[in-house]
């Protein structure tokens, strides 16, 4: 089977994109990145893709009155060349389900908590580790989970749990499980190639 090509959508520091990118690097993972698309022309990932070879495209949604329009040129830029999987990547825009209807199972996104607890609409980045202390949570984690148009309500694909610590802060938190998303991510993918080369067999 070839290679899962990748578009990986990013907003920001694009910690995520460089745990694909490594993957990528190694010889025996079933994926490459063929384009990196942000909407913020500020975002580091931006760097990240640049210094890996990766084709960068800036679409800044600022520059946009409506949704669908600055949709039809993520679009336009996921058709110059073959994508199988979009991955969302700290992406933190909300995709319109006419969008998303239109990659059935072939959006991915990696949340930081243990879905379905901690997601939908206002629950993103650093907001999610301050309602997990503030709940009183004793474990949490992050969800790599298909897009559907019902945000973060997609089919989890797998999840990594850690411990909430008495002296954690949403900062400590959002470092460790950022780490588990990093580890996340690419077995995700592994495990979606290795499902699709069944399928084929
Ligand atoms: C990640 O923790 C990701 O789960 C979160 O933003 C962070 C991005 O970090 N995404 C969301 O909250 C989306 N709902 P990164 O830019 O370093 O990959």
């Amino acid at each position: 089977m070839s290679d899962l090509n990748l578009a990986v959508l990013i907003s920001g520091n694009g910690s995520n994109l460089q745990a694909l990118i490594d993957a990528c690097a190694q010889s025996d993972f079933p994926a490459q990145i063929s384009v990196v698309i942000s909407n913020n022309p500020e975002a580091y990932g931006l760097h990240r893709a640049r210094d890996a070879g990766i084709k960068t495209v800036t679409i800044n949604h600022k520059d946009y009155n409506r949704r669908e329009e600055f949709e039809a040129d993520i679009q336009a830029a996921l058709d110059k060349q073959p994508i199988d999987l979009i991955c969302l990547a700290g992406f933190m825009r909300i995709l319109t389900s006419s969008f998303v209807e239109r990659w059935p199972n072939r959006i991915l996104n990696t949340h930081p908590s243990l879905l379905p607890k901690f997601g939908g609409e206002g629950m993103y980045g650093m907001n999610v580790h301050k309602a997990v202390i503030e709940a009183g949570e004793t474990e949490t984690g992050c969800s790599i989970h298909y897009v559907i148009p019902e945000v973060d309500q997609g089919p989890v694909i797998l999840q990594k749990t850690l411990d909430v610590r008495a002296e954690d802060t949403p900062e400590t938190l959002r470092e460790r499980v950022v780490a588990r998303e990093h580890a996340a991510y690419p077995e995700a993918i592994r495990l979606i190639a290795s499902e699709k080369l069944k399928k084929q067999a």
